[in-house]
């Protein structure tokens, strides 16, 4: 069965010291609760190697936000999929709507960056969703499926399932403004229908679907309570142990 798991996403926040002050926080809160999902953090590069060392590996996960789409060599700046497994990391966010918006990723390179992720055996949280003109325009749900096809539908059915994804609608992302429990579930459905007709209703299953999108200890109740929701990908809500450990709890 497809697991719950609650992700952060810190972006582009905290020095070093911050930084593992917060994950120290996170790990602290975990020993005195029984969470029923994975939790995640995933923290800049900067941070990886020294969060490792003072997190509980068996409670708390560790990931990047990206990575690159080569293996190593010439690519001044670049951190490689074995850079970021040699710190003891073993998840990385790909596809995220801010590198994709900010940064030009197209699925071309993403498909390069989910083989090497999991080459090198990182588990992608792979991202998805549609600009508010996209959800406008009635074109959202045809937006999603052709980005899970072109990066991810040259996978093996073995490979599509070492996969997180996670649907997140670029008008609720830092917006405040949330998508309905009731949008995200008809598009988590819609995305394992997708799923269910390349790889079969198995895989389908089996595929953790997170939400994200200015999810907070507020809502992440009623979400999580969707059948196809499992779980979320959080920004400016993880950058806080409280309110991290608010949505992490909301799954009783
Ligand atoms: P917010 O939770 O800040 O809206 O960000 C969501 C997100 O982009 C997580 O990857």
């Amino acid at each position: 069965m497809r697991k719950n798991i609650v992700a952060g996403n810190w972006k582009m926040n905290t020095t070093l010291p911050e930084g593992l002050e917060l994950a120290k926080n996170v790990n602290k809160a975990l020993e005195n609760v029984d969470a029923k999902c994975d939790v995640i953090i995933c923290t800049p590069f900067t941070h990886l190697a020294s969060v490792n060392a003072v997190i509980d590996k068996n409670k708390l996960g560790l990931g990047a936000e990206n990575c690159a789409d080569h293996r190593s060599g010439a690519y001044t700046g670049e951190i490689s999929a074995p850079m970021v497994a040699s710190t003891g990391a073993t998840y990385v966010i790909l596809g995220h709507s801010e590198r994709r918006q900010y940064y030009g990723e197209t699925s071309e390179t993403l498909k390069e960056k989910v083989a090497l992720a999991l080459e090198n055996g990182l588990t992608p949280i792979f991202c998805i969703g549609e600009v508010l003109e996209e959800r406008e325009n009635g074109t959202a749900f045809d937006v999603v499926k052709a980005q899970i096809e072109e990066a991810l539908f040259n996978l093996s059915a073995e490979d599509f399932g070492k996969l997180i994804l996670a649907y997140e609608p670029v008008w609720a992302i830092g917006t405040g403004k949330t998508a309905t429990d009731d949008q995200a579930e008809e598009m988590h459905a819609f995305i394992r229908g997708v799923i269910a007709d390349k790889y079969g209703k198995e895989v389908a299953e089996n595929t953790s679907i997170l939400y994200g999108g200015s999810c907070k200890p507020s809502n992440a109740k009623a979400l999580f309570a969707k059948p196809n929701v499992d779980g979320g990908l959080i920004g400016g809500a993880a950058l806080d142990a409280d309110s991290f450990m608010g949505i992490v709890t909301a799954f009783e």
